[in-house]
């Protein structure tokens, strides 16, 4: 999320300004000196005996027992309770500071601009649909049954098939080539020109739910080429905190959201009467795509397609979704690749009957374990039920485990009461187990406090972690080679402190708590000053990096290998023998 920018001097400025324990001092009574810091009651969370510390050196607070954390910035809108901007007002007002209008100014007409520019492009993607060069889009829409009514409804338009057009019209509005480069509707050629990045494509902009367009979506109408392309990161358009649909989709009454995988999937959802059906930007959805959604809906129903890897994509996005306490469905359409397929084969009321009873999560899971075997073979049935019951043995919910086992027990036809009996013992060993880890395993101290963070996979987070402390406090190593791209994070958020810690040092940017409390949401920074308070080794960080990246390597290897059926399917066979 682009918060507004004010610049980096001033923020600095600022933070001299408005030393944290000054300004801490008057919401907390801080306490006698440990070590460097000074130590007293959390005002945010309620406690006894002193776990809040602020240090006068690093001029930042930290939480042990909550996990706040942050610099003064962070910590004024933690306890007024403001946005970034309006923190830094506050702290401007107390150090009898002016703000820094003209900057600010700059900053939100570029976007204003790059927001005009954007509709106007919108505009004439619309336009050609009615002329020559937009031919073939509409017989391509029409071959895949997009009504006229429709295409206006999303503002469906045509990226002819030339080097310029765009380019050329928005030039006659009076863009520059540099602003139509920025908004990443343009590229540059190797000699030096510059061609429209959409062309022959049928064009689908992304419209936030403040009503802006922010970017575009482009499928390739026929020939060579990537089949759908999306604008790149701009100043106003981040692809994973934003979803296609959503402005049409928050109006619907429905009281829910439908998550599919395609724009074209959305686009014959909303023509069939399923108005509340989005798509992430061809990623898989991201914790802030689900934010954004729980913002809507409390519930959740996820319609992608029937195929492999959309089924993993369902899965993921499960876990992402039950993180913020959505209620989550999953539909289960057979005989149909995607939604799109299934309304045209079956009709939009085949698919409200598949809204109506689709599974619950639960049930979700148990059936794709169930699939996995064949349970007419007595050997594939224990390993079927050994599988059901890891399951059922982690359901948090009592009567939920008894429910359960009794449906998979009467699948497996065997006694409810004797599977009930092998959960219930796996449960216990299993509680034993984790409480005895974290007593002892240091991965489980790494689990960031807020929920919604939580690690997927603690042991690459742990070198994840080490990746971004290392170039926070030595940036000279942002200039060695074969650093990762954060897609090789397992956790989004610290691929996200990664992201914006590169991109400032590349650009030769300071980096502070402060600083990046402009770009960061609060629980991203508190995560940031958490992991900065771990032990590092800087005498020899070239290494040390080095070894975390080779660590994050192979945890991908790893769990990506993991994830293999046949491997799964073999080591049952081993256990079994
Ligand atoms: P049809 O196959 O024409 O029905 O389109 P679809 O919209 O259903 O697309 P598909 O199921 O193949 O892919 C799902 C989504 O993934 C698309 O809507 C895109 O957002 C994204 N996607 C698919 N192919 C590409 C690609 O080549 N590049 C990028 N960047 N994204 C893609
Ligand atoms: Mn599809």
């Amino acid at each position: 999320m682009i918060k507004t920018a004010f610049p980096d001097t001033f923020i600095n400025e600022l933070v001299a300004r408005n030393d944290i324990v000054d300004v801490v001092s008057s919401y907390v009574r801080l306490g006698k000196k440990s070590g460097s810091n000074m130590f007293g009651l959390c005002p945010f969370h309620s406690e006894k005996t002193p776990s809040f510390s602020v240090s006068p050196d690093k001029q930042i607070y930290h939480c042990f027992g909550c996990g706040k954390g942050g610099g003064v910035i962070s910590f004024i809108m933690e306890i007024e309770n403001l946005s970034f901007p309006e923190a830094v007002a506050f702290l401007a007002r107390r150090a009898n500071m002016p703000l820094p209008e003209q900057e600010n100014d700059r900053e939100s007409k570029k976007r204003a601009r790059m927001l005009a520019l954007n509709r106007d492009a919108a505009r004439f993607f619309y336009d050609q649909l009615s002329t020559p060069a937009g031919d073939k889009a509409r017989a391509y829409m029409a071959g895949r049954g997009i009504s006229k009514a429709t295409a206006t409804n999303f503002g469906l338009g045509c990226a002819p098939d030339e080097w310029s057009s765009l380019e050329k019209a928005m030039r006659e509005k009076g863009y520059t080539d540099y602003e139509l480069y920025d908004a990443g509707l343009i590229k540059k050629g190797k000699n030096g020109g510059y061609y429209d990045t959409f062309r022959n494509r049928l064009m689908f902009p992304v419209i936030d739910v403040r009503g802006n367009v922010i970017g575009f979506s482009g499928r390739l109408l026929d020939g060579e080429g990537p089949k759908y392309l999306n604008s790149p990161e701009t100043l106003v358009f981040n692809k994973g905190s934003n979803l296609f649909a959503l402005n049409l989709a928050k109006k619907s009454k429905s009281g829910y959201i439908l998550l599919s995988e395609g724009n074209i999937d959305v686009v014959s959802l909303h023509q069939a009467g399923f108005d509340s059906a989005v798509a992430s930007l061809g990623t898989s959805l991201t914790p802030e795509q689900a934010r954004l959604i729980s913002r809507y809906t409390s519930q959740v129903i996820i319609a992608y397609d029937n195929d492999g890897a959309g089924q993993k994509a369902a899965q993921r996005a499960i876990g992402i979704l039950e993180k913020l306490d959505l209620k989550v469905k999953v539909l289960q359409m057979s005989g149909a690749k995607d939604p799109d397929e299934f309304i045209k084969l079956k009709g939009p009321e085949a698919f409200q009957m598949l809204i109506e009873g689709s599974e619950n999560q639960v049930e979700y899971r148990l059936g794709q374990i169930a699939k996995k075997y064949d349970l007419s073979s007595d050997a594939q049935k224990v390993d079927y039920l050994k599988e059901a019951e890891d399951l059922l043995a982690r359901l948090p919910n009592a009567a939920e485990r008894e429910v359960y086992c009794r449906r998979v027990a009467a699948d497996a036809g065997i006694s409810a009461d004797v599977l009930i009996g092998e959960v219930k013992a796996r449960r216990s060993r299993l509680l034993k187990r984790t409480a005895a880890a974290s007593r002892s395993s240091p991965e489980k101290q790494t689990q960031p406090v807020e929920r919604q963070y939580r690690y997927s996979d603690p042991a690459s987070a742990v070198a994840e972690e080490g990746v971004i402390r290392l170039l926070y406090l030595d940036p000279a190593l942002i200039r060695r080679g074969g650093l990762p791209t954060k897609e090789a994070f397992s956790s989004p958020v610290l691929g996200h402190i990664y992201e914006v810690l590169c991109r400032r040092l590349r650009e030769g940017l300071s980096v502070s708590a402060d600083v990046l409390g402009g770009e960061l949401e609060s629980g991203e920074i508190a995560l940031l000053v958490d992991l900065l308070q771990k032990p590092e080794t800087l005498s020899n960080s070239a290494k040390a990096l080095d070894d975390y990246i080779n660590r994050i390597d192979r945890r991908r290897r790893e769990t990506t290998e993991g994830d293999d059926l046949l491997q799964i399917l073999e080591e049952r066979r081993k256990e079994l023998k």
